[in-house]
């Protein structure tokens, strides 16, 4: 029977160390005992970006990427985007349970009694440039929050952090709603606690001298759009979320990192950027010339490729069903012709298919958003909507994993040795 150990022999020393192996990982600290001598710190494992270390353990999310599995707290992806709400979802991952229908009544009034924001909030709102980026709007407000809320710093209190949850879901829609709203120089709306999650974001945004009129075909799409979402592991936006949250500061600075992490181009901006490579590329006659300089590497085709997923992204095959039923109301998105043709050249052209980069989860999201009437660049602003309930399941969960401490990585130093300071007549 083959033991749960790793040898390893050091060739420079000859020795032998046994680690044992968990869950298909070694600890990184076992190998610290491994030296040439006993001035030696000790070895280290070398991974930017995090690319072969598990930084957690966790319940949360299980991806397969090799077989285009995605799974909430067990359950498969596709199963929730057709039947649950986005709030039973959002529960589902912070509680770890689907709710009973008591439980989700109680929650869904939970939220929508923390809907409304400080009216101070919208000042400083309208302090921002009339063209400023919603995202940089969004992660101040969402920073700005904890000083609102001082009572946030006690996080070591369990019911006090289900609060401050609460609150960052409910008050996320109110605050991308006025961002939206101050862009378009509209007033802002404040909740309407009668109609529900989704209708209230939408009326908060869209509504002008009255109720918004309620496309229900669109409400659920969007709702589907941000329980796909939700949650993705242990991605840029959520580590972040972690290692600021590692250093036990209020949740509100936690989660407004994930934003700023999420606002860029790699990440959650790809939604924002494959419109603007759309509009770049402009006509379908020009996609061959586009891939060629993709090929040759000026440029990457945006919403194209996965750290995790290296076949088909399960969330992007649900976006192109959502899309039809946003298309059959609203019109073909005339971009839609190009994406589609994009992804044929792409998924038969062996530059992709040997780096295995299939359509993420941002490659068709953009098209619907901008079929929905947002503009591009609030797109990233929707997808941090749909991500709080994950940022702040992964945060509770940091939080009560006792192997935790405070994110602090090792480096490896190859600046110069000791030198004397040169004055400045000198140099
Ligand atoms: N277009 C063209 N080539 C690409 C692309 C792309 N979109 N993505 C990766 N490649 C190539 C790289 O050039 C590299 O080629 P090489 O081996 O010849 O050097 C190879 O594929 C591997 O790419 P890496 O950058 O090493 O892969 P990594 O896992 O670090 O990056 C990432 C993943 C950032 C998502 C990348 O695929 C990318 O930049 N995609 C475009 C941006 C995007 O869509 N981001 C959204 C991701 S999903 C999300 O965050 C919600």
């Amino acid at each position: 029977m083959a033991k749960d150990t790793l040898t390893i022999t050091d060739n420079r020393t000859g020795q032998n160390y046994e680690v044992p192996i968990e869950d298909g990982t070694i600890k990184a600290i076992d190998l610290r005992q491994i030296k040439v001598s006993s001035d030696d710190f000790g070895l280290m494992t070398y991974d930017p970006a995090f690319m072969n270390t598990a930084a957690c353990r966790s319940a949360i999310t299980y991806i397969d990427g090799d077989r285009g599995i995605l799974r909430y707290r067990g359950y498969p992806i596709e199963q929730l985007a057709e039947q649950a709400s986005f709030l039973e979802v959002a529960y589902l991952l912070g509680e770890g349970e689907l709710p009973t229908r008591a439980q989700l009544d109680t929650w869904t009034e939970t939220i929508k009694f923390h809907t409304y924001v400080h009216t101070n909030i919208t000042k400083f709102l309208e302090g921002f440039r009339y063209d400023a980026h919603p995202m940089g709007m969004m992660l101040g407000a969402v920073g700005a929050l904890s000083t609102f809320y001082p009572d946030a710093k006690n996080i070591h209190d369990p019911a006090n952090r289900y609060l401050q949850r609460v609150r960052l879901l409910a008050k996320g829609p109110t605050i991308a709603a006025f961002a939206f709203r101050h862009s378009r120089g509209l007033p802002f709306v404040f909740p309407d606690n009668d109609l529900d999650y989704i209708g209230n974001f939408v009326n908060m945004t869209f509504s002008i001298g009255g109720r918004h009129k309620a496309n229900k075909v669109l409400q659920r799409a969007l709702e589907i759009l941000l329980i796909l979402h939700a949650d993705h592991e242990q991605n840029c936006s959520t580590s972040a979320v972690r290692a600021v949250g590692s250093s036990h500061v209020d949740p509100f600075s936690a989660i407004s990192a994930g934003i700023a992490a999420l606002y860029g181009p790699l990440h959650g901006g790809a939604n924002e950027a494959v419109l603007l490579m759309l509009d770049e590329i402009g006509e379908k006659k020009n996609i061959p010339k586009f891939i060629e300089e993709v090929k040759a590497g000026r440029g990457r085709l945006m919403g194209f490729g996965h750290r995790v997923y290296k076949s088909y992204d399960p969330r992007a095959k649900l976006i192109k069903r959502v899309a039809d039923d946003v298309f059959r109301e609203t019109g073909l998105n005339p971009k839609l012709e190009i994406a589609l043709e994009l992804e044929r050249i792409a998924l038969e052209d062996e530059y992709f298919i040997k780096r295995k980069l299939y359509p993420n989860v941002d490659f068709y999201s953009g098209l619907i958003y901008q079929a929905m009437g947002y503009p591009t660049e609030y797109f990233t602003v929707l997808f941090a909507l749909g991500r709080m309930p994950g940022w702040l399941a992964q945060w509770e969960e940091m939080l009560l994993d006792k192997d935790q401490k405070i994110a602090r990585p090792r480096q490896v130093f190859i600046g110069h040795g000791e030198r004397p300071f040169v004055p400045i007549d000198k140099r």
